[in-house]
């Protein structure tokens, strides 16, 4: 997921996922923002969300794998590939069955100054998960374009791109997804978020695009949300029949059939 700040980057991150879920994938959350918040979209306990220990604030872990100590000697981990295949099970939070959340870095992030070893960390460990059959995992990162920093971007095979139906938005979402498409993302798709009007989207979209619209999937307004997001409640607890949870259930459908075309 990319996309300018605020467009809903980690609402659809969260509902992608438990969508891809629902259709017996093992799915992978990895919520790569410096202030996560994907745990509680995803219904995760507030006390339970607190409690996960980033990657990046692992010292053991990047200890073991690199010899390095975060503040120390953290450059170590760009010219290492660290030792990654476990750290699903022994550092991924299970919020259903065959859905676990990993979370790369935190607020303190600040401090050490830099995004980078995280997504060092983070690309190390997609190089070795992606490699698996079934398993789906969706990266939900900071606004703006680290995303795509250190090669993290490198083997997605998909980038979602998530812009508000507004001129300013959109235009973000054109240099990003041209950014990743510079950086060999195969596939880049526009997700319109918060839709009111389709057509005056759609007409947002063809006038900053300038005719040459990308796939485009348009996810509609919802109340359900913001109700959800003021009692505090993740996503999981939305309504069935949800506009959002629809509109994002049809574009896995779409990210499915695109991901089986010959
Ligand atoms: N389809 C929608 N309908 C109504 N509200 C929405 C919709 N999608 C997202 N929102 C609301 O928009 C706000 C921003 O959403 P979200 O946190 O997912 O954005 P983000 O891109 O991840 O933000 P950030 O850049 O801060 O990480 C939230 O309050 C969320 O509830
Ligand atoms: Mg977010």
């Amino acid at each position: 997921m990319s996309g300018k700040g605020g467009t809903g980057k980690t609402t659809v991150a969260a509902l992608l996922a438990m969508s891809f879920a629902s259709n017996g994938y093992n799915v992978l959350a990895l919520d790569a923002d410096s202030v996560p918040n994907l745990a509680l979209s995803l219904g995760v306990p507030a006390e339970r969300a607190e409690a996960i220990v980033p990657l990046s604030k692992n010292e053991e872990l990047a200890e073991e794998r690199t010899g390095a100590r975060p503040g120390e000697g953290w450059g170590m981990l760009f010219s290492l590939t660290p030792r990654v295949d476990d750290i699903a099970d022994k550092y991924g939070i299970k919020v259903l069955e065959n859905l676990k959340l990993v979370v790369v870095g935190s607020i303190d992030v600040s401090k050490e100054g830099c995004m980078c070893p995280a997504i060092a960390l983070a690309r190390a460990f997609l190089l070795h998960v992606m490699m698996r059959r079934n398993d789906v995992v969706i990266v939900d990162s900071e606004a703006g374009a680290e995303v795509f920093g250190r090669g993290l971007a490198e083997k997605f095979e998909f980038n979602l791109t998530v812009a508000e139906p507004t001129v300013k938005s959109l235009s973000i979402a054109s240099k990003l997804m041209r950014m990743a498409s510079e950086l060999g993302v195969p596939n880049n798709i526009l997700v319109v978020n918060k839709v009111r009007d389709h057509i005056k989207a759609l007409q947002l979209v063809a006038r900053v695009f300038r005719g040459k619209a990308p796939l485009t999937h348009l996810i509609r307004w919802d109340d359900n949300v913001i109700k959800a997001e003021e009692e505090g409640l993740g996503l999981n607890t939305l309504p069935r029949n949800s506009p959002i949870k629809e509109d994002v259930f049809h574009l896995t459908s779409k990210l499915i059939s695109f991901s089986k075309r010959p």
